[in-house]
């Protein structure tokens, strides 16, 4: 499908995809150019990042593969209508340390450089990745975006000229910086419920339409929408509605004293919030609103019961 619609590059990951990129590349005759998505050994995770070789991530190949990233090369470059132009990689998310980049880039450059000597292959693109920081919470210092991508050029000019390479193209991908501050989520407050040593405040959604915080505890920030100058008084945990304890929005955030059908605003959710909803305990995904100078319109319908229930038959299989 990507092939047949033109898309321009494909990033293959393994050995196994290439032969397949190649077998459809030969059937389908259409063009396409092909980087290849190494692992670097660089990884980012948020104010820190560490050179290590960590050969067992499940993306990528890992540039001390040498011998075999060199052997995918050449399948690629084999087949006349697939361009290889260079190497891929994707240090992680939330960087806020703009060394990271230095380090992912001086690492690929020595990397490309070896490949040249070693097996004479040209590399012409390198792909950076993502991990360009969104504001979520006020703990959060995203490095301005001017700024992170002259220190991506500069660094790469000069790793350029050190090695004397034939690169021409850099690119970059980035993601929720794009599109996260412009998202909310809006929830309605159902009850609240105060325990031993924490009070609760629930709401008409959770894990199903925002899985950052129960996959790998993610911040966010929230307020009362509608008691926006209303004084913080109390400390609440926010609690979704998914049959799971991890089913928590926020942990001890400071909030005014919230009513029921008080409508929270839980910030930056622009990204990986729709798009990695799902359909937990059968819940439907709540509709998306695009909102602009002052008028608002659905672009993502609600998800009724009857939705939920339309994929639901009963038909005989003929074995
Ligand atoms: C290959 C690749 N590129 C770019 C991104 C975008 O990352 P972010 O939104 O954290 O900048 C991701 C996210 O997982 C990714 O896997």
């Amino acid at each position: 499908m990507a092939l047949s619609y033109g898309v321009g590059t494909i990033v293959v990951d393994n050995a196994m995809e290439c032969e397949l990129l190649v077998q459809v590349a030969k059937q389908s005759g259409h063009s396409v150019k092909a980087l290849l998505r190494v692992n670097p050994g660089v990884e980012a995770h948020t104010h820190k990042y560490i050179v290590t070789a960590h050969l067992d991530s499940k993306f990528g190949t890992s540039i001390t593969h040498k011998e075999e990233i060199a052997h995918m090369v050449q399948t690629l470059s084999a087949i006349p209508n697939i361009h290889f132009e260079g190497f891929h990689s994707h240090i992680g998310s939330q960087i806020f340390d703009a060394n990271a980049y230095v380090a992912e880039i001086q690492t690929l450059m020595k990397f490309v450089y070896e490949l040249q000597e070693e097996y004479q292959i040209q590399t012409k693109a390198l792909n950076l990745g993502g991990g360009f920081a969104a504001y979520y919470t006020a703990e959060d210092k995203p490095i301005p975006l001017s700024e992170v991508c002259s220190t991506i050029l500069d660094t790469c000019s000069m790793e350029k000229e050190r090695y004397q390479l034939p690169l021409c193209k850099v690119m970059i991908e980035p993601g929720r910086s794009i599109v996260a501050e412009a998202g909310s989520t809006l929830y309605r407050v159902g009850f609240t419920k105060q325990t031993a040593n924490k009070k609760y405040v629930f709401v008409d959604g959770g894990m199903s339409d925002n899985i950052r915080p129960a996959l790998y505890q993610a911040a966010y920030a929230c307020d009362l929408a509608n008691r926006m100058n209303e004084e913080k008084c109390e400390k609440v945990t926010i609690a979704g509605k998914c049959c799971e304890s991890g089913d928590i929005l926020i942990e001890d955030v400071m909030l005014p004293h919230a009513q029921r059908n008080d409508l929270l605003i839980l910030y930056t959710t622009g990204a990986y919030g729709y798009s990695m909803a799902s359909n937990y305990n059968r819940l439907g995904r709540p509709a998306v609103v695009f909102v602009k100078n002052g008028k608002a319109r659905i672009v993502v319908k609600r998800e009724s019961y009857e939705d939920m229930c339309m994929m639901e038959c009963d038909e005989l299989v003929h074995i």
